[in-house]
């Protein structure tokens, strides 16, 4: 279960009314590298994890991966509200005003609406650590580009804020994909279990519980 903190994990005060900067920022609610994304992709993997110390680190970064979620949105709700509607006319945001009004969606910046396909789950731990490294240097490069288009320090700081984060985690999933590794039951080169290899039809699927102490999560 999860409780709720009613503050944000980094200040969002924005002072400025954006429409052209909501239109951008708002890939990372639901775009392809979205902070939505990253976190259905991460609470959603560490079921099939048979490692304790991996699933925490996925459940660790999913939960944060929810708290930058609730940034971006406050950012897009501060950029868009009190806005002029001779402000929305002539900007990018207003084909997303015309199906939303101001009401936060997520959705791409090239406005194709969130899909779980962005979400990948394979079942595999080291397949699915191996996504989490690219999706958090994805989400690293979608902050770069933003901040090479934004110029208010209000805005700044908050994305800044959540790049710097991107890298812990790449960080964070280097370290689990090190566990990983270490608990292969062999070493080799290729990084695959290989007792995943040898699955037969008829071997059972829920290699989790061989786990000691397996709660079933
Ligand atoms: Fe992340």
């Amino acid at each position: 279960m999860w409780t709720y903190e009613k503050k944000l994990q980094f200040p969002v005060k924005i002072k400025n009314p954006d429409p052209k900067s909501a239109q951008i920022i708002i890939s990372q609610l639901g775009g392809p590298d979205g902070e939505l994304g990253a976190s259905m992709r991460y609470l959603h993997q560490r079921y099939s994890c048979p490692y304790d110390k991996v699933t925490g680190i996925l459940t660790d970064v999913g939960t944060e991966e929810l708290a930058h979620l609730e940034m971006v949105a406050a950012i897009l709700y501060q950029l868009t509200r009190n806005l002029k509607e001779s402000e929305i006319e002539g900007s990018p945001f207003a084909t997303y005003f015309v199906d939303h009004t101001t009401g936060i969606y997520p959705v791409a910046a090239s406005g194709v609406p969130f899909d779980m396909k962005y979400v990948g789950v394979k079942g595999d731990i080291l397949t699915d650590l191996h996504e989490d490294l690219a999706a958090e240097q994805k989400a690293r490069t979608t902050y770069d580009n933003l901040l090479r288009l934004i110029d208010d320090p209000d805005v700044r700081e908050p994305i800044k804020f959540l790049r710097a984060r991107e890298i812990v985690h790449y960080q964070r999933f280097a370290d689990a994909l090190r566990i990983a590794q270490d608990n292969l039951d062999s070493k080799n080169f290729y990084a695959f279990n290989p007792s995943f290899d040898r699955a037969g039809k008829n071997d059972r699927m829920n290699r989790s519980c061989r786990r000691p102490n397996c709660q079933g999560r």
